[in-house]
């Protein structure tokens, strides 16, 4: 194992590499491994180029099937391209599936290879910050349905996951933002070094250091380990989720990118977790700095009332006995599952929210 590379230790383990200028070695790495079935790439075709490239590189009988990323690509009618892709290529079970993409293509692709013939190789390919700080990792494949997202699914553990931080050269500013909102998450909720390390970089050019990224996604990796022991540990990752998912929810999916809305979220829990005495205001400042620094919004969008948030906080599938189960920071590095905030506590800060 050398320093690029952290370890999943789920189902039978699998190496997470994050470097820079890696990509061209998924061949050697398939070979080492030894997968030597023939590779099927799905990629995002706004990494065209580099999937043609890739294609070359993985011998004469590799295929490939670019499609558009973006959620509305995480459906029915996408899956059944890919499989009618890999049917008509012959697919056999020795094979191997390659996700290129965004999130949207690492689960839509990851379902096809967790269900075509009963299930065949992965390997995700991250090509957003988001996708490499928290979708390839962990094993969760699926699509949404009409009634709802990511209603349709599996776990589906890949065998390896290859990040290039030079793929993010070419990815919106806007996107890069709604990454970091994922990896400052990181940051509060595990590692405190990784928040401060997060503080002082760039936020122009932070993306482009490999051991920044892998830092990030190295709370990933350590979560889904320890989660085989417990479960409660990966209730950690959804801190500015349970707020910002309620947002999106109201909004509309699609009017702020998912990053934005969990960088909303965490500032109104972290303006909870004061306000319920558990960590001293300077938490909310210092997050909040941090956020504005990488082009993350801190406020409610108009329009947002307070009780339409906790109508639909308390639909949400992780309230238990009508009480919402929060992760809320102690200190910066540190949090914890919390379900006995009053109502009227999440009412008031919900308030000053839309007001901040
Ligand atoms: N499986 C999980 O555990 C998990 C975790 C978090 C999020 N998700 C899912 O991830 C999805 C969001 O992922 P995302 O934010 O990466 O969205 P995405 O895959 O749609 O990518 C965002 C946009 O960037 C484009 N793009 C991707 N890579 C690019 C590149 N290198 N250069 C230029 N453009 C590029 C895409 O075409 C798309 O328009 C959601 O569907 C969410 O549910 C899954
Ligand atoms: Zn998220």
């Amino acid at each position: 194992m050398t320093q690029t590379t952290l370890e999943v230790t789920a189902g039978a383990g699998y190496p997470v590499v994050v470097d820079a200028d890696c990509w061209q070695q998924l061949p050697q790495r398939l070979q080492h491994m030894g997968l030597t079935g023939r590779v099927h790439i799905v990629a995002d075709q706004q990494l065209q180029a580099i999937a043609s490239e890739l294609q070359q590189h993985c011998g004469a009988h590799a295929t490939l099937l670019c499609l558009p990323g973006g959620e509305a690509s995480k459906d029915m009618q996408t899956l059944m391209r890919i499989y009618d892709h890999l049917l008509t290529a012959r697919v056999e079970r020795r094979d191997i599936v390659v996700a290129l993409g965004g999130g949207v293509i690492g689960d839509v692709a990851g379902f096809a290879a967790a269900t075509v013939l009963r299930g065949i190789a992965c390997v995700q390919m991250p090509s957003t910050l988001l996708a490499m700080v928290d979708s390839a990792v962990g094993g969760k494949t699926g699509i949404n349905h009409p009634l709802g997202k990511n209603m349709i699914g599996a776990f589906h553990q890949p065998r390896l996951v290859l990040a290039d931080v030079r793929l993010l050269d070419t990815l919106p500013a806007r996107e890069v933002a709604a990454g970091w909102a994922e990896a400052i998450k990181h940051g509060v909720i595990r590692d405190e070094e990784l928040f401060a390390r997060i503080e002082q970089a760039d936020p122009h050019t932070a993306f482009r250091q490999p051991a920044l990224v892998r830092q990030a996604v190295a709370v990933k990796v350590e979560v889904v380990n320890i989660d085989e022991r417990e479960q409660a540990e990966r209730m950690l990752l959804n801190y500015g989720h349970t707020l910002g998912h309620a947002i999106e929810q109201l909004l509309g999916y699609g009017v702020l990118l998912h990053g934005e809305a969990v960088a909303i979220g965490m500032h109104g829990e972290a303006m909870l977790a004061v306000a319920h005495q558990l960590c001293a205001p300077d938490v909310v400042d210092r997050q909040a700095q941090v956020l504005a620094r990488y082009g993350l919004p801190t406020q409610l969008p108009a329009g947002v009332s307070a009780e339409a948030l906790i109508e639909v906080m308390h639909r949400d599938k992780k309230v238990q006995a009508g009480k919402i189960r929060w992760a809320l920071p102690r200190r910066i590095g540190h949090a914890e599952i919390v379900t006995d905030v009053p109502l009227e506590t999440v009412r008031a800060v919900l308030n000053r929210l839309q007001l901040a």
